[in-house]
């Protein structure tokens, strides 16, 4: 029998940072084993706010490299660069023509985006998440591991696919039974890590767009930097490090963040760091944060000192990709009615 299907996706915006590794892409990992996955670097979904055209190339080869540095295996996975398969834009162009405006209006992301471009807003922006459905729909993914941020996004690719695909085209079988044409896929959002908050700011999501460097650490960030950022992160004046206090949302993020990195359960990190002051946890917390992003680095360094090999893994995935995705626009145009 076939294996579900996995998709998921990070923009080559600027560095990846601790969010989208231990929210995302380390939950993609694990699923290579017992699921088809495909990876893309999402460079389609980058140009919705405005970029720089002399980074963009090198930033997506960046974000791949750094997918396989983190243990995203191309024996396994299919990994590919989303503008690279031209099925996405058009069946997002396909998926425009069904979704009503004020679906996409109500976006949290959208909204929030919008506030920060002020007069500058591309109509790319508001349609980013039906792109997002387009990428899902096209590999027939059972599941999309995302962080918490994307959950709002995956409602609206199940809405698009259930209720204005399928129950409006999908054809019938000799017994009356509608024939789904898109599968309708299912969040994967996983406790621990789905939202990584900012080191400034602890009731703020880790963000690539924060102008505070200091509030995100980078996956290629040095060691040194890490332990500088760490050390100025915001603290509270209470002693010993405790989750789910509301008055103390700095303690659970960088708690949670020292379980996930140290690898111990949060149970076993909140043992551990209940009686101790900031003062001493600190240190540890860089430790335990430099110590899991060595491997990544180190191997990054290595996938990026041959780009060639790199561009064939990203070859042999585009064409991998085009098969799955050119089947399932042929299935929806056909459901459109388009021309044969
Ligand atoms: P992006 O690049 O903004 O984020 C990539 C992934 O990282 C997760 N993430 C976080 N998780 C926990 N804490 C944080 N602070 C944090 N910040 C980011 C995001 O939830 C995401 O999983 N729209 C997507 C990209 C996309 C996509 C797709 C994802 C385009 N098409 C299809 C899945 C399937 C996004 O947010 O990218």
């Amino acid at each position: 029998m076939a294996r579900p299907r996995v998709l998921s996706g990070v923009q080559p915006t600027g560095s990846l940072h601790l969010g989208n590794w231990l929210g995302a892409i380390r939950n993609w990992v694990d699923l290579q084993d017992s699921h088809d996955t495909f990876f893309c670097v999402v460079d389609l979904h980058a140009i919705t706010v405005p970029h720089d055209p002399a980074r963009l190339a090198e930033d997506t080869l960046s974000t791949a490299a750094l997918y396989l540095a983190c243990g995203i295996d191309p024996a396994r996975s299919t990994v590919f660069v989303q503008s690279q398969v031209s099925a996405h834009s058009e069946l997002a162009w396909l998926l425009n023509c069904v979704t009503p405006l004020n679906w996409l209006e109500r976006m949290i992301q959208f909204k929030e985006k919008a506030l920060k471009q002020g007069d500058n807003v591309s109509v790319g922006l508001l349609d980013y998440p039906v792109l997002m459905a387009a990428d899902i729909l096209l590999y027939d993914a059972d599941l999309v591991p995302v962080g918490e941020d994307q959950k709002q996004h995956l409602e609206l690719a199940r809405d698009i696919a259930q209720q204005r695909i399928n129950a409006r085209f999908a054809p019938r079988d000799p017994s009356g039974e509608p024939i789904a044409i898109l599968r309708v896929p299912e969040p994967l959002i996983l406790k621990q890590g789905a939202r990584v908050m900012s080191l400034t700011d602890g009731s703020s999501k880790m963000s690539k767009s924060d102008p505070n460097e200091g509030s995100r650490i980078n996956l290629l960030d040095s060691p040194e930097l890490i332990s500088k950022k760490i050390k100025r992160a915001k603290t509270d004046p209470v002693m010993g490090l405790v989750f789910g206090d509301p008055e103390r949302p700095e303690a659970d993020n960088l708690l949670g963040l020292y379980a996930l990195l140290a690898g111990l359960s949060p149970e076993q990190a909140a043992a551990d760091c209940a009686q101790m002051g900031w003062g001493q946890f600190k240190p540890l917390l860089a430790e335990a944060a430099v110590e899991a992003l060595r491997p990544v680095q180190q191997r990054y360094s290595e996938l990026r000192a041959d780009p060639a090999g790199l561009l064939q893994v990203l070859e042999q995935g585009r064409c991998r990709a085009t098969d799955v995705a050119d089947a399932t626009l042929a299935r929806v145009r056909q459901a459109l009615g388009f021309l044969a």
